[in-house]
């Protein structure tokens, strides 16, 4: 979407950079132009996704974080700045979920998602923020949240909580840090193929099939779909885009009618 350079030399962190639509992100990012910091618990994937990068001529590193941990995040932001210099755009993508019935849920596997979500999007969101203010720099950040997040997710009650949370945050921080010339958006996502999704929640074939059916283009999302909106959001094409929550679904959370088909050919 964006031409080539529209990003050059801006520095983003991304984490959970190493998979999923997080990785479509990072490439897209430094496609063009961005320096990239993936960052995740696993350099088993990091590690790989930066030489991909790299191969490609970007400029990527991998920085391991547990995004629960507020040291850690402190170091990472640390760590991007010790290696380019600055950062410009955090994206908060990193997540943990499962399907899970509420009253099955034990308060470890509520607190390991929330904690991912809600409060690692804090965390990150805190340290960069901290780091644009106290040097006068100005930086976008993008949540990944779900649609969910409004409407509910049976079955997955901590992430729809937790990611009902970063929306608020998405909305508050817009607006309180507009005037250090923060931008805060968020995209919530439809359903994406050959993502850490696919692996947790679409548990079979029954599931994804049904899934798909609901969707009203029937297909799944690609990766790069999303990663063009992404890096049109982080861009300064968007500058006057804040606090904005955009729907990347092909108008899946809003499909509920039935009466859609009565009659039609
Ligand atoms: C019930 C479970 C569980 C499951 C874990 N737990 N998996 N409970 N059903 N399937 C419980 C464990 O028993 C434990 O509680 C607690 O959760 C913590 O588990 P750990 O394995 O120790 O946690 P940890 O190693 O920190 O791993 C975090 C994780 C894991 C969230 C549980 O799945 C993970 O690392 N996920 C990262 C990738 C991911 O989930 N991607 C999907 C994003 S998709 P007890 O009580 O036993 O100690 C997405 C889509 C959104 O977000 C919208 C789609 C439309
Ligand atoms: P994914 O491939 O499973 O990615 C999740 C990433 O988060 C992994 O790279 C993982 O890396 C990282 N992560 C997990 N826990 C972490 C932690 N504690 N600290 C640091 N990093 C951590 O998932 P995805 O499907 O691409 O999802 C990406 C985002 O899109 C998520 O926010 C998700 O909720 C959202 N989303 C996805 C879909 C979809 O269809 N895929 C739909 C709606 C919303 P490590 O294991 O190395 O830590």
């Amino acid at each position: 979407m964006l031409p080539e350079g529209a990003l050059k030399d801006r520095v983003a962190i991304v984490t959970g950079g190493g998979t999923g639509l997080g990785f479509a992100m990072a490439k897209e990012f430094s496609r063009v132009g961005a320096k990239l910091v993936l960052a995740s618990r696993s350099v088993e994937h990091l590690e790989p996704a930066c030489d991909e990068i790299r191969r490609a001529g970007g400029d990527a590193i991998a920085v391991t974080v547990d995004v629960r941990n507020a040291e850690q995040v402190d170091e990472m932001v640390r760590r991007a700045v010790e290696k380019w210099g600055g950062v410009d755009i955090l994206v908060n993508n990193a997540a943990g979920n499962f399907i899970c019935p509420a009253e099955n849920l034990s308060v470890n596997g509520w607190n390991a998602v929330v904690n991912i979500v809600l409060n690692g999007t804090f965390y990150c969101s805190r340290a960069v923020g901290r780091w644009w203010i106290d040097n006068r720099r100005t930086g976008s950040i993008l949540n990944i949240v779900s649609t969910y997040a409004w409407t509910g997710g049976p079955g997955t009650v901590h992430s729809a909580s937790a990611k009902a949370g970063v929306v608020a945050m998405t909305r508050t921080l817009a607006i309180e840090w507009a005037r250090f010339g923060i931008r805060v958006v968020a995209i919530a996502p439809g359903p994406f193929e050959g993502t850490g999704a696919t692996d947790k929640l679409w548990v079979n074939e029954d599931v994804a099939t049904m899934l798909k059916e609901h969707i009203p283009v029937k297909r799944f999302g690609r990766p790069e779909e999303l990663a063009r909106l992404a890096s049109f959001l982080v861009s300064d094409y968007a500058e006057f885009s804040n606090g904005a929550i955009v729907e990347f679904d092909a108008g899946t959370w809003l499909n509920r009618g039935i009466y859609q088909n009565f009659g039609s050919k």
